[in-house]
């Protein structure tokens, strides 16, 4: 059997493989589930910014009707204790529950009480925090450049306050994503995961209303964020977490020859079931043994682009040549 054990933002996982945030990752049997069949870290599902405004607005009702005076107000409820509570606790428990990393997940749109919520986290014994960035920039007068730097904001003053090891996730929608990571990357961020993905809405012509159904990755989508892993690897300082249409050992073995450190799964799990995970290590374990390879670190990046010999298959050139070849 080959060493599958690898060091993801400083932390040391037995397997590349991670139970993504997700629906699963809510509840501390799935947790210990995900472990005996081989996950090396945990993602807990994200606490939303919307969740904390929502608590941050009840809270100020409360103040604002008590008779007692803003001030005196304030004591009973100091802000710097208020949060999702719940949140808290499930991160707790999962540290009682495993023996694995627990990666706790913050989803945010906009700077604010961010660093607040992350302290807590570390506090109540998070192993590392993935800060989820997921925003759909409807707002026609805002360009790229303010939205980077509203990100920015956000992962900075994270990053600043505390200790344990921040993961960005990110979306592929950005102009120039390298600069972008690259940019975060000065922060001193540990690890990117590429990519989060966006549940678009459809259209009922029965109904003519929306429809919002939440739809699976297919395994197909797994090549955008092998591409951009692969133009990535060994050119940041942070790891890299692949996220998106991993189904298989296969696409486990594509993203590790790709560069990335772990490979996180959500819709193969939702799909088969948690001890799937089990299949997916023991496929990658074979591979390994098959090829000789006595640890990931033997192959890790070997398809990446800075290794292989024609790195524009990763840019526009493969594409130029694709298009040019095709005679219908
Ligand atoms: C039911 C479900 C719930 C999810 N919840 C979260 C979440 O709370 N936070 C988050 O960052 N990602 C969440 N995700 C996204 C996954 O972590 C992952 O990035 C995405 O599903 C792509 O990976 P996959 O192809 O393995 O499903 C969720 C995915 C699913 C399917």
């Amino acid at each position: 059997m080959a060493d599958l054990s690898t060091t993801y933002m400083g932390l040391n996982l037995p397997s590349p493989l991670v139970l993504a945030s997700s629906s699963l990752s809510n509840r501390v049997e799935n947790f210990q589930l995900a472990e005996q069949h081989g996950a090396g870290a945990v993602v807990l599902r994200s606490l939303f910014e919307e969740q904390i405004e929502a608590l941050d607005t009840q809270l100020q009702e409360a103040m604002d009707r008590t008779t007692t005076g803003f001030a005196e107000a304030q004591s009973f409820f100091p802000r710097q204790t208020v949060g999702p509570h719940e949140y808290l606790g499930m991160v707790g428990a999962a540290k009682k529950a495993v023996g694995i990393p627990v990666i706790a997940s913050v989803n945010c749109n906009a700077p604010g009480s961010w660093s607040q919520y992350a302290r807590q986290i570390e506090d109540a014994g998070a192993d590392a925090l993935e800060v989820n960035l997921y925003a759909v920039q409807a707002d026609l007068r805002l360009s790229g450049a303010d939205v980077e730097n509203r990100f920015h904001e956000i992962v900075s003053s994270i990053r600043e306050t505390v200790r344990i090891p921040v993961a960005v996730k990110l979306s592929p929608f950005f102009t120039a994503l390298g600069g972008t990571v690259a940019r975060f990357d000065a922060l001193g961020v540990q690890a990117f995961v590429l990519f989060n993905r966006f549940l678009q809405p459809d259209i009922s012509l029965e109904k003519l209303s929306l429809k919002n159904d939440m739809s699976l990755s297919q395994p197909g989508e797994m090549l955008l964020p092998l591409r951009w892993i692969a133009i990535l690897y060994g050119r940041i300082k942070a790891d890299l977490s692949a996220s998106t249409g991993v189904h298989d050992a296969t696409g486990v073995i594509k993203m590790l020859l790709a560069g990335a450190t772990t490979v996180q799964v959500a819709a193969a799990l939702v799909k088969n079931g948690i001890p799937y995970l089990g299949k997916m290590r023991e496929g990658l374990d074979e591979w390994m043994d098959k090829r000789g390879h006595g640890a990931i670190g033997d192959f890790r990046g070997t398809l990446s682009q800075r290794v292989i010999r024609d790195p524009g298959a990763f840019e526009r050139a493969q594409y130029v040549h694709l298009i040019l070849s095709q005679n219908v």
